[in-house]
Order: C-alpha cells, then structure tokens, then sequence
C-alpha cells in the first residue's frame, strides 16, 4: 500500500477564510492536535505577513516534535529571512515557496514574461537552499498553466534543488480527468521527476476539491495538502478528513492510505471549528453532525438489523460514540419502539400503536422528535390506551 503525505495548511490557507483569525496560543493548540492526529507535515504560515505570524510559526515551531513544520514564503529573499528566522527551531523544517505561473498571473499580476517567471523562481530556490534543505515549491495556479510550460518550470525546480512540487488548483478551476492528466504528464515527461515528491493542492470553487486531490492520487501524487473541515480562501480547500476517509474506506481501490490517527479527526474538527468561528454545516461528509445520524424508517429499520446498510464508515473509526437514530416524520415503528426501550418504557404492542400515532402527529409539527418530546407524550399521559 503506497503512503499518501498529508500536508495540513489549516494554520496558513484555512487561516485565510475571510473573518478567521487565530493568535499564537490558538495555533499552538491547533498544530498540537494536528501533531497528535499524525499529520505529517503542517504549514503553520506566512511569517512575512506580519510579525504575528513569525511569531505564530516560531511558536508551533517550537511545541511540536513529530510534525515537519512549514513555512510559506513568496519567491523573494526578505521573505525567504523570515521563514528562515520563524522555523530556527523546528525540528524538521520546511520551506513553502510559490510563484504564479499560469498565463493570467504573468500578465496582469506579475507583469513577468515565461522567461522571469523561471529565473525568479530559480533564484528564489537556490537563494533557499542556503538555509533550507527541504524546499516546496509551488507554481501558482498550475491548473491553469500551460503544460508544456508546467513540465519546464517543473524541471527547474527539480534542478535548483526543490524536494517537492506542489501542483495547486488556486481558483478550483479543474475537473478530476484534467487536474490527473496533469500529474501523468508530468510523470512521464520532467527528468528527475522520481527525485522529488508531487504534491496536490486544491481549493473547492466547483466543489472539487476532493475528487481532484484523489484523482492527483491515482495518477501518482505523493502527497495531498488541505485543511481541517475544508476550511480556507473562498470556498476554500480540500477537506483532509475527506480524503483520509475516502482513502480508508476504498484502500483496494486506491491502492494507498495515509498514516493519519484516524480517531483523533472528529476532535480535531471540533478544535479547529472552536477556535476559528467557522461552523460545520450538519451535511458536511465525515465530520458534519447529520454525518452519522438516520431520519428515515427505511434507514433506521436497515441500521438497526444490520449497520453496513446504510453506514460505509463506522463512527468509532472517526472517535465519535455512535451513530444517530433521530426521530422525526420519516422515522418508523421499529426505531420509535427501540427508542422507547432506550427511555426504559416497557410498553405493550398497543401502548406502543398508540404512542407511534401520537408521535406522527407531534413529527409533523416539529422537525426532530426529543427524548423529552418522547417522555413528555408518555408521562404527561398523553396517550390513551
Ligand atoms: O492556492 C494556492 O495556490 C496556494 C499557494 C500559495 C500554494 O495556496
Ligand atoms: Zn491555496
């Protein structure tokens, strides 16, 4: 089974979405729940953003041990000294370099034909390499880079010393069959491509984050960058859990898995969303309240005889308890009657008819059905049998 790295940029592109901010302490306490969720490898951040984020990377720098910490840097020798300054006390360091190299970046952002583009990237490199001896480097907006284009600044990279190369999909422009083809290419045409690891880095615009990451996978991606709950700049970036799970639950399919803790995800999801302010909807897969919860009686009657009905993952896998029964118009008799024994109601088939009826009327009023709406029904002797 081949490992899958997983590069975890909560602290810096989840830290983007718009209305988060974390200090310090927070990012201390994020890194060591990422660090104990086995992450491999964590962008802690941008130290030349501010003397705040130095401070941050400096700090998870120092607090974790079995993480390579990384930090990001633009292609420029001040900000280069930053990171160098932020990550003089990680254990494995790592520096994060990017420059744009897709057709719209050149033009309007950079104002830097292909030819600068390379050079500036190249120094930028061999500048780090000073310092560094573990250099991603990343061509901005590669999904909309051209390829043969790709393949070259690739190749330069790989010559000027980078470990690895992150392919990022900034604007989640990509469709799984292009952004794979792009990992193929690159593969089979880049000399020396097999001194390096690929990387993926995918951001959810189209809602593809995932399925890109994966197809990176299948066409031979080493490792998968993303953040916790999905969070980051916009729609933001692929959902680690996803992936982790996805390559869990579909080994054979896969061919690869992660060396993630994979019972840690669920708590490391709530951490994340406490300190940022950023809600998990109920729907989300994997860590999404409704994830693991059954409304209908089609669904509960499945779960109770037998839980791979209905359920690909179990809640343990993810350090929840249990899956969910909730009660609500959908429910049938069989989960309605486990439900009463649950509440320690020893009922006879009628009392239960009766009560089942009771409970369908207050269902079709409400939109979930509680232990106290339940206990309520019986004991305020609603019920007349
Ligand atoms: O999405 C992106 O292109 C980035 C780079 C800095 C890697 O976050
Ligand atoms: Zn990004």
């Amino acid at each position: 089974m081949r490992k899958i790295y997983i590069f975890d940029t909560t602290l810096r592109d989840g830290e983007q979405s718009p209305g988060v901010n974390l200090n310090t302490q927070e990012k201390v306490e994020i890194a060591l729940q990422l660090e104990k969720l086995g992450i491999d490898r964590i962008e802690a951040g941008f130290p030349a953003a501010s003397p705040g984020d130095l401070a941050g990377v400096n700090a998870v720098a120092k607090a974790v041990k079995n993480s390579s910490i990384i930090g990001l840097s633009r292609s420029r020798e001040q900000d280069i000294d930053a990171a160098k300054e932020a990550l003089k006390d990680a254990q494995d360091p790592c520096l994060h370099l990017f420059l744009a190299t897709s057709p719209i970046h050149r033009q309007y952002k950079l104002r830097m034909d292909k030819k600068q583009v390379l050079e500036t990237a190249e120094a930028a490199i061999k500048y780090a390499k000073k310092y560094f001896s573990k250099i991603e480097f990343s061509p901005e907006d590669a999904g909309r880079t051209e390829l043969d284009f790709l393949c070259e600044v690739t190749e330069m990279a790989i010559r000027a010393g980078a470990t690895v190369v992150n392919i990022p999909d900034t604007v989640g422009y990509m469709t799984p069959s292009e952004f794979g083809n792009i990992f193929k290419t690159l593969k089979e045409n880049v000399p020396g491509i097999e001194k390096i690891q690929l990387s993926a880095h995918c951001h959810d615009d189209l809602g593809m984050a995932t399925a890109n990451a994966l197809a990176a996978v299948m066409n031979g991606a080493d490792q998968i960058e993303g953040t916790i709950n999905g969070i980051g700049e916009r729609a933001g970036n692929t959902s680690l859990e996803e992936v982790a799970l996805a390559l869990e639950t579909r080994k054979e399919f896969y061919g690869a898995t992660t060396g993630l803790v994979l019972n840690e995800i669920y708590r490391t999801s709530r951490l994340v969303s406490k300190l940022t302010g950023m809600i998990v909807p109920g729907n989300k897969a994997i860590v999404g309240a409704n994830a693991f919860a059954h409304e209908s009686g089609i669904h509960q009657d499945g779960m109770l005889k037998e839980k791979s009905t209905y359920e690909i993952i179990s809640p343990e896998t993810i350090g929840l308890k249990d899956s969910k029964l909730v009660l609500g118009k959908h429910s049938g008799r069989h989960a309605f009657r486990e439900k009463l024994v649950d509440l320690g109601y020893d009922l006879s088939e009628e009392q239960v008819n009766a009560a089942f009826a009771k409970f369908k009327d207050i269902a079709d009023k409400k939109k979930n059905v509680t232990d106290e709406d339940i206990r309520a029904m019986i004991e305020e002797k609603l019920i007349k049998t």
